[in-house]
């Protein structure tokens, strides 16, 4: 057992109850975090006297010497210790003597926790940023390459009226271009600092909170110590917004899972993102599709799981807080994973295009638009639509559609009817005319997918940085971190 407290117990804590309370198994993954909390905090002490200059100076060393050699293999973490905090300070004043045990001068672990977490939130909630906008470049370049595509486009999965792949994947582009809106959204929220909040009261040591913000990249320190070390808003808003994604990739997987069945054949999944059957040889399954499908319940899960370890506690700190981190961890391994396998899955596909109009030329999808052209010779909209429900009733009795009826045929039905019908009717008219902005006509389409490029190319970064920004902080040049300006 290696734990950082003790000193007010009179018996050695039973083996099972350390285990049990232990978080390093999972907390490991915050080491890089941890240091660069416990980096700017030093630097902080320093700057305000509390630590002299060559013991700021001694600690850094040691702190960035344990990351690039946790980083290099050559120190594992040892689950030993009760968490990654106990780890970095233990291993910090073994190799630099008594120094190290000032490193936690003015601090909790309480806020410490808070702090390592919100770093590695951030991080992800720009990894995720990062990993949509591949998937919305894949998405608007199949979109400009298939505005003639032309495809059923279906309500209640019966076919309703024609629309084109391009329409239909621009449907998905605006659902991820909100989720990413959602990102920066987030990011600007929680970019707060809660380091200094303490164990639940701040400190009586003249911390400079807004030191320690600015040096880790933070708009500026918390507002309330109590809400800093008991807050996990951000981790809920950002697993609800990760459910969110899951939710669009999930609906595109059913698409793509009906789309490749084999009575569909609309798309062909490329072989390497398909699997076998071990007994029926014929078998390519759609299998990434259906698991990020599946994957979505578990990260929905992980959302209420926080939710509902959340939900009674009073303040401040407790440790059920602990259990915010494997069901964040898992949340944000699954999305990215989902994520970057459905782009490239998405970038590899085929889309059979002949199928895709046939299908669209049976089902009466010009149902509608046969009705609006007797509108336009004067029949009112309520009188056209039951002319043309007795019209798609004795094409289904003739077992034909309603373009392959002869004129007179037609006129039987209704005398308004004239030559013109064909093209009106005809699959190319159907979608060409529908010119609205966000509707399926390739001009209109077109104007569409030039807003959505320039949305893309735009360099939104001044105030939404790259995550590379934001991977480390504590790199050391010499004794004294690059960033840190004295
Ligand atoms: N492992 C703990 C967590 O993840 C760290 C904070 C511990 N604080 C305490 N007062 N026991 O929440």
């Amino acid at each position: 057992m290696a734990q950082l407290w003790g000193g007010r117990f009179t018996k050695e804590t039973d083996s099972q109850v350390y285990d049990f309370n232990a978080s390093i198994r999972f907390d490991k993954r915050l080491f890089r975090q941890d240091i660069e909390g416990s980096t700017a905090h030093v630097i902080m002490l320093a700057r305000q006297g509390i630590l002299t200059t060559g013991e700021m100076q001694d600690i850094v060393a040691g702190l960035d010497g344990i990351r690039k050699d946790v980083e290099a293999g050559k120190l594992s973490i040892d689950e030993k210790y009760e968490d990654i905090h106990s780890f970095v300070e233990a291993v910090l004043t073994e190799r630099i003597g008594d120094t190290g045990k000032k490193l936690h001068t003015g601090r909790s672990r309480n806020d410490q926790v808070a702090l390592d977490m919100r770093l590695y939130t951030r991080l992800q909630v720009l990894l995720v940023d990062a990993l949509l906008k591949e998937l919305l470049k894949v998405i608007l370049n199949t979109m400009e390459g298939n505005t003639d595509t032309f495809m059923p486009g279906f309500t209640h999965l019966q076919k309703a009226q024609p629309t084109t792949l391009a329409h239909h994947f621009g449907a998905y582009f605006e659902m991820f271009k909100r989720d990413r809106l959602r990102m920066k959204d987030i990011f600007k929220r929680m970019n707060y600092c809660p380091l200094g909040a303490g164990a639940l009261a701040g400190t009586t040591y003249p911390l400079d909170r807004e030191l320690t913000a600015e040096l880790m990249g933070f708009y500026g320190p918390t507002l309330n110590s109590m809400d800093s070390v008991s807050d996990r808003d951000y981790l809920i808003e950002f697993l609800a917004a990760l459910s969110t994604v899951m939710m669009h990739l999930s609906r595109f997987s059913e698409e793509i899972i009906i789309w490749n069945s084999n009575e569909y054949r609309f798309v062909e999944i490329d072989d390497a993102y398909s699997t076998g059957s071990s007994i029926m040889p014929q078998k390519k399954n759609p299998d990434i599709a259906e698991l990020v499908r599946g994957k979505t319940g578990r990260v929905y899960g992980d959302l209420i799981s926080l939710l509902t370890t959340m939900k009674g506690l009073p303040l401040a700190y407790n440790k059920d807080m602990q259990e915010d981190k494997e069901a964040a961890f898992d949340a944000f391994d699954t999305v990215k994973d989902c994520i970057a396998l459905f782009t490239g899955m998405l970038d590899t596909m085929k889309y059979n295009r002949e199928r895709m109009a046939a299908s669209a030329m049976t089902g009466f999808t010009n149902a509608t638009d046969a009705a609006d052209y007797l509108v336009n010779k004067g029949v009112p909209f309520r009188d056209a639509h039951g002319i043309i429900g007795r019209l798609v009733l004795y094409c289904i009795d003739k077992n034909t559609s309603i373009d392959a009826l002869s004129l007179e045929e037609l006129r039987g039905i209704c005398d308004k009817f004239e030559e013109d019908i064909y093209d009106a009717v005809s699959l190319k008219t159907c979608v060409e005319k529908r010119l609205t902005v966000g509707a399926p006509g390739a001009e209109a389409m077109k104007r569409v997918i030039a807003l959505n490029r320039e949305y893309l190319e735009q360099e939104e970064e001044d105030w939404f940085p790259d995550s590379s920004e934001y991977e480390i902080h504590c790199e050391v040049t010499e004794t004294l971190p690059g960033w840190y300006k004295v």
